[in-house]
C-alpha cells in the first residue's frame, strides 16, 4: 500500500484527483470505479474544475458505482444516482448511458446483483476503483461481517452506518434500511484502487484497516493484499499512524 499524506481536505481532493485524472489521460476509454459520499465530491468538483480548462476529457470514460440504496429512484435527491449526476456527471462531458449504478427500484435483489455483476463483466474490468471508508472499515456497503462476500449483493445496513448517513435525511427512519453494493471480489479485481480518507473521526480505523489483522470484521483490510494500492488521506486521518 502506497500511503500520500494530504495537509487537509482540499489538498487530499486535488491528489487523489491527480490520480483519476493522470488515469483517465493514460486510457482515454478506461472503466472507473466510482464512489459517493462525502468524502469524494472535493474530488469531483477537482475534476470538473479541470473539465472546465480542457484538462480532462470523459467522452469515452465508462463509469461504474459501488452501491445504491434499495428502493431508491434515481430522482430521489438522496440516491446515489441522483448523487453522482448533480456532483459529476451533470458537469462533464461523460456519455451517461455508460454511467452505471445498481438499479434501486429493482425489487428482485437477485436480479438486480445479477444485471450489476454482467455490467461489470461486460466493461472489461475496473481500471481505477475509488473508495471511502466507513467508519466501521466497509467499503462500498460491504459492512463488517464473519465473511468476505464476493460479488454484487444486497446488505442490510448496521446501525453506525445507518446512524452516520441519516445526516443526508429528513430523519433517520427515512434512511434506507438496505443497500445493493459491489462485493468484495468485485472491488479486488480493480487493477488499480484509490482510497480517499479525511478527518480525525477516521484515524482509529485507517490504523486499523493499514496495520491490523484482515478480516471480514474490517472489510476494508483486504486491500494490504491488493497489489496496487494508493490511500491519500490528510493529517488528521493519519493521526494514529506513525508516518
Ligand atoms: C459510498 C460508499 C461508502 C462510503 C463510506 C464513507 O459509495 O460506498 O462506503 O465511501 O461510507 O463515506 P463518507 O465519505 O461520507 O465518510
Amino acid at each position: 500500500m502506497i500511503i500520500k499524506k494530504a495537509k487537509n481536505y482540499q489538498d487530499m481532493s486535488r491528489k487523489a484527483a491527480n490520480i483519476i485524472s493522470a488515469q483517465i489521460i493514460m486510457k482515454p476509454d478506461c472503466v472507473l470505479g466510482l464512489a459517493t459520499g462525502s468524502t469524494p465530491i472535493g474530488i469531483y468538483r477537482q475534476l470538473i474544475d479541470w473539465y472546465n480548462k480542457e484538462d480532462v476529457d470523459f467522452s469515452r470514460v465508462t463509469s461504474i458505482n459501488l452501491d445504491e440504496y434499495r428502493g431508491l429512484s434515481p430522482e430521489n435527491d438522496q440516491s446515489y444516482r441522483y448523487f453522482m449526476n448533480t456532483n459529476l456527471f451533470d458537469h462533464v462531458n461523460i456519455d451517461k448511458s455508460r454511467t452505471f449504478v445498481p438499479d434501486g427500484l429493482e425489487p428482485d435483489a437477485q436480479k438486480a446483483c445479477d444485471d450489476y455483476n454482467r455490467i461489470i463483466a461486460q466493461s472489461g474490468g475496473i481500471d481505477l476503483q475509488l473508495l471511502g471508508l466507513g467508519h466501521n472499515g466497509h467499503i462500498g456497503f460491504n459492512e463488517p461481517s464473519d465473511v468476505f462476500i464476493k460479488e454484487t449483493h444486497c446488505v442490510d445496513l448496521t446501525e453506525r452506518t445507518i446512524e452516520a448517513n441519516k445526516r443526508f435525511f429528513a430523519s433517520e427512519a427515512d434512511v434506507p434500511r438496505q443497500a445493493y453494493t459491489m462485493g468484495i471480489g468485485n472491488i479486488m479485481q480493480a487493477k488499480k484502487i484509490l482510497v480517499v480518507v479525511s478527518g480525525a473521526d477516521k484515524a482509529s480505523i485507517l490504523k486499523e484497516v493499514v496495520s491490523g489483522p484482515i478480516t471480514p470484521a474490517v472489510p476494508a483490510s483486504i486491500l494490504q493484499l491488493h497489489s496496487d494500492v494508493t490511500i491519500v488521506a490528510d493529517e488528521a486521518a493519519l493521526g494514529a499512524l506513525e508516518i
